[in-house]
């Protein structure tokens, strides 16, 4: 439907994705739910995650990012090993695979070659079953593996990924947790309602643009490069939120395990380089503000970003509680707001940002 990706009154695509985050992430709880109102996703789906003695997620980009989480998802909701690849490598850098494999494509568009070069081999080759999650049904990624999850978030047209990589993660936790609560595992947690208190969360970050805005502003005007450390699941949001700046606003930025920054890249950190640190996760709450104030000792403009309950003075934003698994749909929202800002303080092209394509088809 045309009318679906008109950018109506808003000035890019981009912020309208991001404004729709709330509700994908409710879109998404009513189509994997059945009629008593329980999670659930396709019997043939959850047949194979059963069979399957080891996951293997390839995906590339954002996708990959979103992979990262899908594989604590599967590990500790449903006690499934996972592996996580880089598509355009795992051809050539194939790990030895276990007995039962499954394999998981994860793309937005279902249309990326890299990820297909692989779904080609595992499927005519080597002949082990496989699953696209995707945005788009009828993409030649679901319709050559043998189940699709859909991610239900509507067509996406910025090229930067936002609502996409947000409905990656909570389709991956659901299809977690639909087959943990199969084998039989003691879930204390109800998804369903942890995934509705995280869509709230993403409401109240996306109706705080003007402190968002401002954060742009006092960090990245006259940046020339960024950090983004977390650990733990902050990690891999912070790996996100790099990619985004990156795309969008040309700033260098990377996203760093608080831990491994003193093993090389602390080297980097000069007067007024901004560090955006991700506090959300309980235990290692005091380990990343550890690591924080060895960058602020080095003159790093630190913007610390807490959940609520682990905030401290002196934070910059603090982001509604959520579970603590469901917390990376939150935290990646302000890092996506902020690049988005700090894109157009730069007068960059936000929705067609240079060298990028929504979807590359070549290898
Ligand atoms: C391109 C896009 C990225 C995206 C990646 C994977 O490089 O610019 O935003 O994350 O492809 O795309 P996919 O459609 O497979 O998720």
């Amino acid at each position: 439907d045309a009318s679906d990706i008109e950018k109506g009154t808003y000035p890019h695509y981009m912020l309208k994705e991001m404004d729709e985050q709330p509700s994908v992430v409710r879109k998404i709880i009513q189509a994997y739910s059945n009629a008593d109102g329980e999670l659930t996703i396709d019997d043939n789906i959850l047949e194979a995650l059963k069979q399957a003695d080891r996951l293997y997620i390839i995906a590339a980009g954002t996708s990959y990012h979103a992979g990262l989480i899908g594989k604590q998802y599967f590990e500790k909701i449903a006690g499934i090993p996972v592996e996580v690849h880089i598509s355009s490598e795992f051809g050539y850098n194939m790990p030895l695979l276990s007995e039962k494999p499954l394999f998981i494509f994860i793309s937005q568009s279902g249309e990326t070659a890299d990820s297909r070069q692989v779904l080609v081999r595992v499927k005519e080759e080597l002949g082990y079953p496989a699953l696209t999650i995707t945005n788009v049904p009828g993409s030649t990624l679901s319709r050559e593996a043998d189940y699709t999850l859909l991610l239900h978030a509507g067509p996406e047209i910025a090229v930067a990924s936002t609502k996409a990589y947000v409905a990656q993660v909570a389709v991956l936790a659901v299809a977690a947790y639909v087959a943990g609560k199969a084998a039989g595992r003691e879930l204390d947690m109800d998804l369903k309602q942890e995934l509705a208190i995280a869509a709230n969360a993403i409401q109240t970050i996306v109706d705080s643009k003007n402190e968002l805005e401002q954060i742009a502003e006092d960090y990245l005007k006259i940046a020339r490069n960024a950090f983004f450390i977390g650990r733990n699941l902050d990690y891999y949001v912070s790996m996100e939120g790099a990619l985004k700046l990156k795309e969008i606003s040309y700033i260098q930025a990377e996203g760093f395990a608080g831990g491994e920054l003193k093993h090389g890249t602390i080297a980097l950190i000069e007067d007024g380089t901004p560090v955006f640190a991700i506090v959300s996760q309980e235990q290692v709450a005091l380990n990343i503000r550890g690591n924080v104030k060895e960058v602020v000792a080095r003159g790093a403009n630190a913007c610390i970003i807490a959940m609520e309950g682990l905030e401290e003075e002196g934070d910059r934003l603090v982001i509604p509680k959520v579970h603590s698994l469901l917390t990376p749909l939150v935290s990646v929202v302000p890092l996506q707001l902020i690049s988005y800002y700090a894109a157009l303080h730069r007068r960059c092209d936000v929705d067609k940002p240079r060298n990028l394509a929504k979807s590359v088809t070549v290898e």
